[in-house]
C-alpha cells in the first residue's frame, strides 16, 4: 500500500514539475477536506472511511484519475485500492450485491440440508452430520450478511466483522470436512474433543486478532484452514476410488465433489488478479464473490447425492 500511494506521489510530482508545481493534485485537495470537514490528518484513521471525509477523499480521487488520464499516464492506485464507483448505499456495490446473492443460496442450502435425513432424527449418525451442515450453513449466513454490511459501509465494526465471519466459515468447513471422511470422529468425546479445539482456535485467533490486526496472518491462517479442508476431502475421494477400483466407476456424489472442489479453487484464484476494475465497479474480490454464489447450491446437490447413495453405508461404518 505504502509503495502505491508512494508511486501515485512521484508521478503527480511528474506530472506537476513539468507545469512549475511541486504539490500534487490529490494532496492538495486533499487537504481541503482537512480544512472544510476537519479531517483527521492520518488516512488511516476510521473518520476517512465514512461521511463527510470519505466523500471528500471520492471527489479528490476521480479529480486525480481524471489528471492523470488527461495526461496519458496509467490509473493510479490510492491508498492500496483502485478508484472505485460507489453509491450512497454501498462503497463497493458489485461486491455487495454479489455477496447479497451468496446469501441466498446459502440460505437455499441450508433449507435442502435440514429437509435431508427428516424421519430419520432417531439415527444419530444421520443427526450429527445434519446438524453438523446446518449449522455450516447458518455460520455462512452470518458471514455473508457481514460481507454485505462490509462491502456497504467499509469501517472498523464492519471489517473486523466481515474478517471473523469469514475466518469462522472456512474453519467450519474444515471441521465438517474432518467429521464427513472421518464418521469415527462423529461419536461421544471425540466429536465434543474435536467441536472444542476448533472453538478455543477460533476465539484464540479473534482475541489475538482484536489486540493487533494483521491482515497477513489472517490470510495466512484462512489458506491453511483452505488447503486442509481441500485436503481432507481428497482423503475421502482417494478412499473412494480405492474402495470402488477405478475413477471411471466414482459415484455420481464423488464426481459432484470434485466439482465443488475444483470450483472452489478456480474462485480462490480470481483473488490472486489485479486489476483496474471493470467499469471502475468488478475487481477481482468481487469476481470472487460472483463465483462463490453456486458453490453452496452445488454442495447441497453433493449432500442430496451422497445421502441417496451411502444412505444405508451409515449403518456399517458407525
Ligand atoms: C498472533 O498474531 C501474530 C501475528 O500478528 C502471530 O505471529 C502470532 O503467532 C499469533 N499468536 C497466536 C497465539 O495466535
Amino acid at each position: 500500500m505504502r509503495a502505491s500511494i508512494a508511486l501515485f506521489l512521484l508521478y503527480g510530482r511528474l506530472v506537476l514539475a513539468s507545469r512549475g508545481d511541486i504539490s500534487t493534485p490529490y494532496q492538495e485537495c486533499t487537504s481541503v477536506c482537512r480544512r472544510v470537514h476537519s479531517c483527521p490528518s492520518s488516512f488511516s484513521h476510521q473518520r476517512w472511511t465514512s461521511g463527510d471525509c470519505f466523500w471528500c477523499k471520492y471527489d479528490c480521487m476521480w479529480n486525480a484519475v481524471a489528471v492523470f488520464s488527461s495526461q496519458g499516464l496509467p490509473i493510479p492506485q490510492f491508498h492500496g485500492k483502485w478508484p472505485f464507483y460507489s453509491t450512497f448505499w454501498a462503497q463497493e456495490p458489485a461486491s455487495a450485491i454479489f455477496s447479497l446473492l451468496n446469501l441466498l443460496t446459502v440460505n437455499e442450502m441450508r433449507r435442502r440440508v435440514q429437509r435431508l435425513g427428516e424421519g430419520n432424527e432417531e439415527r444419530t449418525e444421520y443427526s450429527v452430520m445434519r446438524r453438523v451442515w446446518i449449522g455450516y450453513t447458518i455460520v455462512g449466513i452470518v458471514t455473508w450478511v457481514c460481507s454485505t454490511w462490509f462491502h456497504c459501509t467499509d469501517h472498523l465494526w464492519s471489517e473486523r466483522a466481515d474478517y471473523f465471519t469469514a475466518f469462522a466459515f472456512v474453519l467450519y468447513a474444515n471441521y465438517a470436512a474432518l467429521l464427513f471422511t472421518f464418521p469415527s470422529l462423529r461419536r461421544g468425546w471425540r466429536s465434543s474433543g474435536i467441536s472444542t479445539v476448533c472453538l478455543l482456535f477460533y476465539l484464540r485467533h479473534v482475541s489475538n486478532m482484536s489486540s493487533h490486526f494483521d491482515y497477513g496472518w489472517n490470510m495466512a491462517l484462512c489458506i491453511g484452514c483452505s488447503v486442509c479442508t481441500l485436503l481432507t476431502y481428497l482423503v475421502y475421494l482417494f478412499r473412494r476410488w480405492r474402495r470402488f477400483g477405478s475413477l471411471s466407476s466414482l459415484r455420481r456424489s464423488d464426481r459432484m465433489l470434485l466439482l465443488v472442489l475444483t470450483w472452489t479453487v478456480a474462485a480462490v484464484s480470481m483473488e490472486l488478479h489485479d486489476f483496474v476494475p471493470f467499469f471502475f465497479s468488478v475487481d477481482a474480490h468481487a469476481l470472487f464473490h460472483a463465483a462463490t454464489i453456486p458453490l453452496p447450491l452445488f454442495t447441497a446437490h453433493f449432500l442430496e447425492l451422497n445421502h441417496r447413495e451411502s444412505g444405508f453405508e451409515y449403518a456399517k461404518i458407525v
